[in-house]
């Protein structure tokens, strides 16, 4: 089997596996980064969002093979403590309900707010739209997001 060098949260990690794995599976069950979600695993619910060279991706959707020696980072890394403005804001509207959706949800809208540190709701509610929550915190995130942007200054 294939050997990959994958540079997650600033680790370098290198691992065996199959080209056509999905990193997903890596994260989770090879490397124990379980703050990232299973949901669909189809590329429907963004429960398994992370950052690919500071992109939004679906993890569940992206072979290993296509992130050898890019830069990932997972919940457990977008920052030291908890300290990412997202985060902050996360606590602050105390958006989770189950939480089972949340590590995508504030991925995703870290990666929103680096593209566009200001957005206005309709933008958000665009960039969101692929990340599901069943538990329908949807307004919660949104006032997230508008307090992250602010906090960010
Ligand atoms: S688990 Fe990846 S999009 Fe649903
Ligand atoms: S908080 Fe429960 S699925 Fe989103």
């Amino acid at each position: 089997m294939p050997r990959f060098t994958l540079h997650i949260n600033g680790k370098k990690h290198r691992i065996i596996a199959d080209a056509d794995t999905p990193l997903l599976w890596i994260l989770r069950d090879e490397l124990g980064y379980t703050g990232t979600k299973f949901g669909c695993g189809r590329g429907f619910c963004g429960a398994c969002t992370i950052h690919l060279d500071g992109e939004a991706i679906r993890s569940c959707m992206t072979a290993v093979e296509y992130v050898e020696d890019r830069r990932i980072t997972t919940i457990e890394g977008l920052s030291e403590n908890n300290s990412h403005s997202v985060q902050k804001a996360w606590l602050a509207e105390e958006v989770p309900q189950c939480g089972y959706c949340q590590s995508g949800q504030i991925m995703a809208a870290a990666a929103l707010l680096k593209r566009n540190p200001n957005p206005d709701d309709a933008t958000i509610n665009s960039a969101m739209r692929m990340n599901l929550c069943r538990c329908g915190t949807y307004d919660r995130i949104r006032k997230a997001i508008h307090r992250a942007a602010e906090d960010q200054g």
